[in-house]
């Protein structure tokens, strides 16, 4: 276990152990003594800073690169400027994220130019991408260190390798079966914590490249799992947020099958957790086990983020996603029937090939039905080598950027009106952190997910409490401490 490993007791005059995670403590000793000489030379440890890019799976994996580094010497700062090495976790769902990397890479080569002994580093979706490799070798051969989404594990033994080879790193898998535990994490929030508990996607939905960049779908062990939690809960979180790219088939490659309904009674057992959040389900895979256990739960949020896409039956078969319309709805009619007051979250997708106007008018009729409290509206991004980038039929930008616009101010009426709807209650809050913009004052969440500002002391960041919901401004409410 980490927190028993004493990294500078280790030999670094021997050779690498070959088993994991072994070997990166190994590493991680040797990046030590690096740093302590940069220390001895420049006055300061050196300083690192991960930007991330992506979804909460990204998050939770810088949290996990920026605990490798904490253990291999280097303090954190939030700015390139400052940083001595930099790491972006990139990103690949839609090209604009792309973009973005190519826009700030020109603007680190500016700063390397100043600093050349800064080191740049790229992980993530993106690099998963051979093109993208192929480019950055090519037109940004500033880049120190490039590897992938299967093995962020390896991250000291590669700035080991770019120390002592000084030249650019490569090392990218395009599969892997490994899931390397009992590696050093650093919590962005001492309450709460993001979990995986399966890594991949078996969908291949027409339109996504995810299935491409983080292969195959594993679970991990409920014991692993239910393991980690358990620390976490010691160390003093209270809300979890279990992740994966569809957590609705959790378990099915796990050598004595479980099922997702059946992980989350095994979390709920844990003593001392309050809050359990899950993050994403796929509509198709939604069993009625998994209602009846969040309809039994004292713990499970009452929200569920279930992705549409589309509203209609037609472009959802070209997505391949496996539902109708009309399932979908009924699904939502179900949860409901179970969980009232639950609070339901979704990802539209506007413009995907052959979309039409009667098609686009199904997903509007899904919004107006099903009133989501809000919903991730994206305009279709066309990503090379998936199904859909072949399709003909692509559909002009300027009607795809007005279908955006209606669909866009429709969901935030409704949202605007569904948010409220808890207005003048008495709700628990989880207590997040200082309000942004009024002194005295705090944040915190529902367990539905919605924002609340109230007047509180820093002290109570991390506790439950007990708020009364005076106000509702649309997205969030004001409210007074009990
Ligand atoms: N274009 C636009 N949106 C996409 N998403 C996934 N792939 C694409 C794409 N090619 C959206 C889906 C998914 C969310 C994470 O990103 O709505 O649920
Ligand atoms: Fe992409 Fe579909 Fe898998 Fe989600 S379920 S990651 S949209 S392929």
């Amino acid at each position: 276990m980490y927190n028993e490993i004493d990294i500078d007791k280790i030999d670094i005059k021997s050779e690498p152990p070959a088993e994991e995670p072994a070997r990166q403590y190994y590493f991680m000793a040797k990046c030590r003594e690096w740093a302590k000489d940069f220390e001895k030379q420049n006055g300061r440890a050196p300083q690192s800073c991960v930007v991330n890019m992506g979804c909460q799976m990204n998050a939770r994996d810088s949290e996990k690169l920026v605990g490798i580094l904490e253990a291999s010497g280097f303090t954190e700062t939030d700015t390139e400027e400052e940083a001595d090495f930099v790491l972006y976790n990139t990103c690949t769902v839609r090209d604009n994220a792309n973009q973005r990397v190519y826009g700030r890479l020109g603007y680190l080569k500016k700063m390397k130019q100043k600093n050349p002994n800064m080191m740049i580093a790229l992980c993530g979706c993106m690099m998963q991408e051979e093109t993208v490799v192929a480019k950055i070798r090519k037109s940004y051969r500033f880049v120190d260190i490039i590897f992938g989404t299967h093995n962020i594990f390896k991250l000291a033994e590669l700035i080991s390798e770019r120390m002592d080879e000084k030249k650019m790193v490569v090392d990218i898998w395009k599969e892997t079966d490994r899931i390397v535990e009992e590696l050093p994490t650093d919590r962005k929030y001492p309450f709460k914590s993001g979990v995986n508990i399966m890594f991949g996607c078996n969908n291949f939905c027409s339109y996504c490249i995810v299935p491409y960049v983080r292969g195959r779908e594993r679970s991990r062990n409920p014991q692993d799992i239910v393991e980690e939690i358990r620390r976490l809960v010691a160390d003093g979180v209270v809300e979890v947020m279990l992740l994966g790219q569809n957590v609705n088939s959790y378990g099915k490659n796990l050598e004595e099958s479980m099922t997702f309904a059946q992980l989350l009674k095994e979390v709920e057992a844990i003593d001392g957790l309050r809050r359990i959040r899950f993050m994403t389900s796929h509509p198709k895979d939604l069993s009625d086990d998994l209602i009846e256990v969040m309809k039994n739960s004292g713990k499970i949020c009452h929200h569920l983020h279930l992705p549409l896409q589309s509203g209609s039956s037609r472009v959802l078969k070209a997505m391949n996603r496996r539902y109708t319309k009309e399932q979908y709805l009924e699904l939502v009619e179900k949860i409901r029937a179970a969980v009232p007051d639950i609070s339901l979250t979704t990802d539209i997708i506007v413009g995907f090939p052959g979309e039409t106007e009667e098609d686009f008018l199904e997903t509007m009729d899904v919004v107006r039905k099903v009133r989501f409290d809000s919903a991730f509206t994206f305009i279709y991004s066309k990503r090379t080598g998936t199904p859909a980038a072949a399709m003909e039929e692509q559909i002009p930008e300027d009607v795809v950027k007005e279908r955006f616009d209606r669909l866009l101010s429709e969901v935030q009426k409704i949202s605007a009106e569904v948010c409220g709807r808890d207005a003048h209650t008495v709700k628990e809050v989880l207590v997040e952190e200082k309000d942004d913009h009024v002194e005295g004052f705090v944040t915190g969440r529902l367990d539905n997910n919605t924002i609340v500002h109230f007047k509180g002391d820093s002290a109570l960041i991390g506790q439950m409490v007990e708020v009364y919901l005076d106000e509702s401004k649309g997205f969030y409410y004001m409210g007074t401490m009990k």
